[in-house]
């Protein structure tokens, strides 16, 4: 278990160059193995959608679904720096609204930071919830929610027009008084050349070695998932595995050699017979 990492502690990664690490999470049991491990942060991400519901993309999730998947992340990591996501339609109305929403995963999750989407378009509400007490992290690049704005699910940042865009983005972030920035599926030059001329750390995910935190998806990282991107190493391929351990128990149950005596009671019961 490490210590818990705190926002000046990530702050502080822009001038001492630690390097911190990231995975989402959704449920008690992962979580408690993240707890268990050197991991610091932790995003109860919107990816959940996909994730744990099914859904084609991030659009559909609710601050409740989020709340609802993030309680037992903190119950079972308490010592991670928790993120929670406010997904598509919880701060796209109106400042207040968007105060409201991060209010829900504050006090409802306990988390210790919200993640929201959008450069300068949501600098309005990024301020508004940093005054309000809640320490915000940004998100531009390939943003899920508005993935269908950018033509899919592609690589951001390929020209200089391109990569100057999400400088702008990155600056009104940071200007809002955002402690941190994702910077999602974007060329590595381009996340590097942003990170040099801005004065918050970045969370990359697919985004290249030059970044203060790395992040991945706990079911990509682990091989659990049907589908993973380029960007998303397999530390593990647990899929393959676990469908071998779900054939394995039919097997065994088929030609009657699981349960054995070794997984049951055997104890004698008096009265019946042998
Ligand atoms: O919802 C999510 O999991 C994300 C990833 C990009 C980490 O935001």
């Amino acid at each position: 278990m490490t210590k818990k990492v705190t926002v000046p502690d990530i702050r502080a990664t822009k001038q001492n160059g630690n390097r911190f690490t990231l995975v989402t999470c959704y449920d008690y049991t992962s979580a408690t193995m993240i707890e268990a491990s050197d991991i610091e942060m932790i995003l109860i991400g919107d990816s959940l959608g996909m994730i744990m519901l099914g859904y084609d993309g991030t659009v559909g999730v609710t601050i409740e679904d989020v709340v609802h998947y993030g309680k037992p992340v903190k119950r079972g990591a308490p010592s991670k720096f928790i993120i929670a996501d406010m997904p598509f339609g919880s701060y796209n109305v109106s400042v207040e609204q968007g105060i409201i929403s991060a209010n829900r995963l504050f006090t409802g999750i306990g988390c210790d930071a919200v993640k929201l989407e959008g450069g300068k378009r949501s600098a309005g509400v990024i301020r508004g919830i940093v005054e309000a007490g809640i320490p915000v992290c940004g998100h531009i690049g390939l943003t899920p929610q508005t993935s269908s704005l950018m033509g899919g699910f592609k690589v951001q940042g390929k020209s200089i027009e391109a990569v100057e865009e999400l400088l702008a983005d990155a600056k009104a972030i940071e200007e809002a008084g955002a402690f941190l920035i994702m910077i999602e599926g974007v060329t590595a030059a381009g996340t590097q050349y942003i990170r040099k001329n801005i004065g918050i750390p970045i969370i990359g995910i697919g985004a290249g070695a030059d970044c203060e935190v790395q992040a991945l998806i706990l079911h990509d990282m682990l091989g659990l998932y049907e589908w993973a991107p380029k960007f998303a190493k397999k530390f593990a391929d647990l899929r393959p595995q676990i469908i071998d351990a779900f054939n394995t128990y039919h097997k065994e149950v088929v030609e009657g050699v699981f349960p054995s005596p070794e997984y049951s009671y055997n104890t004698k019961v008096e009265g019946l017979e042998d």
